[in-house]
């Protein structure tokens, strides 16, 4: 049996992983070897008991306050001998963070393929997403195969010169998770509490934005509820603890407001589903509502993900105080301005990228040639 290592960190890589190991499982070609790095804990933890993953090795190097290089050093160092050890065949990474780029550096040193899911998200701007963007370019130099969600995500790829025969485009794997997870009967405690006022959802984490734009983020959203009490909002707050900090200083009085710990991606979705608008930093959720024809303000001046603001439900606000202001006050006030965005469109796939993933791999004539070479 040829074998198959899937490693991963975080909570949105989690999400996007657990359902291709759940795929590769069924595989009669490959044994499925799972490596967390438990680059969050917490929030991890909850993703892999939501898919009943259980991971054959957890490398646990979360941290509080943890840096750039305390994450990148921690997972190099422990890491290379669990790829030695089992010696995979293909070693999949998903996207753009810490734990993908690390994983892959560590491949390329032990020469094992690496396989990219979600490949070629771009903006060109290696400071934003930070480090998100530079991490996905240089997953891109390392990568054997190429796991595109979209049309636009490999021409990307094909523009840097990447071998058209290494690049796959099969829809995102989020996707796949949000088959099963949106359902009609839904009840939660915080929904009972919204009522039937309108529902505001609310994330917020990036690195970038961590100190002033977050408090300009934030003081708009209060600006905003402050003056429309028939809304209130929900955010499940990161468990970063910078993060949680300016949401105490700028939100903590406001009683429209409920900031509670990091929910189930089941209970995300049904939120997502149901809100009035989403406020976000997030790349995840950027995917996820514009498949609810949710509109989404991104607090962010870079996306990767053009394909939500060309559909018309994402609009990219920045994380200047009053552009946040103006243009949440002008989809809850303008019906017209909210119908234009407020329209289901899912440029992301058709719910089978796990499937496809497995099958590229079964057949792969680079794999059966045994290239899982690994330097003694
Ligand atoms: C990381 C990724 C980012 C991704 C995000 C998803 C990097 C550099 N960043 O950013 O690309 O969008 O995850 O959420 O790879 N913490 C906990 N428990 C948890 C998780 C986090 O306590 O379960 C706290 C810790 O204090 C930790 C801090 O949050 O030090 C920040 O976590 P870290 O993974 O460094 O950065 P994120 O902002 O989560
Ligand atoms: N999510 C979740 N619980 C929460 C907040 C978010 O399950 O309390 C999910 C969300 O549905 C999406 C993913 O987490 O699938 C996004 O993760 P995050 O915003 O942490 O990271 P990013 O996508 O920005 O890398």
């Amino acid at each position: 049996m040829k074998k198959v290592m899937l490693v991963f960190g975080t909570r949105p890589e989690a999400i996007k992983m657990c359902p291709l190991v759940n795929e590769f499982k069924k595989s009669e070609v490959f044994k499925t070897i799972v490596c967390v790095t438990g680059q969050h804990r917490q929030m991890l933890d909850q993703v892999l008991k939501t898919f009943q993953v259980v991971p054959d090795y957890d490398l646990s190097i979360m941290k509080n306050g943890q840096t750039l290089f305390d994450i990148t050093t921690n997972i190099l160092n422990s890491i290379k001998e669990v790829l030695e050890k089992e010696k995979p065949d293909v070693c999949l990474v998903h996207g753009d963070t810490s734990t993908t780029f690390v994983t892959a550096l560590a491949c390329f040193y032990l020469q094992i393929p690496v396989g990219h899911v979600e490949a070629g998200l771009r903006t060109y701007n290696i400071y934003s997403p930070y480090p998100e963007e530079f991490n996905r370019q240089a997953v891109g130099i390392i990568s054997k195969f190429n796991f595109a969600p979209t049309k636009l995500s490999k021409q990307h790829l094909l523009n840097e010169g990447k071998n058209p025969d290494s690049i796959y485009v099969t829809g995102n794997t989020v996707i796949d998770a949000m088959q099963h997870t949106v359902v009609d009967n839904y009840q939660h405690p915080e929904l009972d509490w919204v009522g039937d006022d309108r529902m505001i959802f609310i994330t917020a984490h990036r690195r970038e934005n961590l100190g002033q734009p977050m408090h300009n983020m934030f003081r708009a959203i209060r600006r905003v509820l402050d003056e429309h009490p028939d809304v209130k909002a929900i955010y499940p707050i990161h468990m970063n603890p910078i993060v949680r900090k300016a949401a105490e200083e700028e939100l903590s009085d406001c009683k429209q407001i409920h900031i509670i710990e990091p929910i189930e991606v089941f209970d995300c979705h049904n939120f997502e589903a149901r809100c009035f608008l989403c406020l976000t930093d997030s790349g995840g959720i950027q995917e996820e509502c514009p498949s609810y024809g949710k509109p989404v303000l991104v607090m962010r001046d870079t996306t990767e993900r053009p394909e939500g603001v060309e559909a018309g439900t994402l609009k990219l606000v920045g994380t200047n105080e009053d552009t946040i202001y103006e243009w949440f006050t002008r989809l809850l006030d303008d019906k017209e301005e909210y119908n234009k965005m407020a329209h289901a469109a899912n440029p992301y796939g058709d719910g089978h990228a796990c499937e496809r993933i497995v099958n590229i791999l079964e057949k792969c004539e680079l794999l059966n040639q045994g290239c899982g070479k690994v330097e003694s």
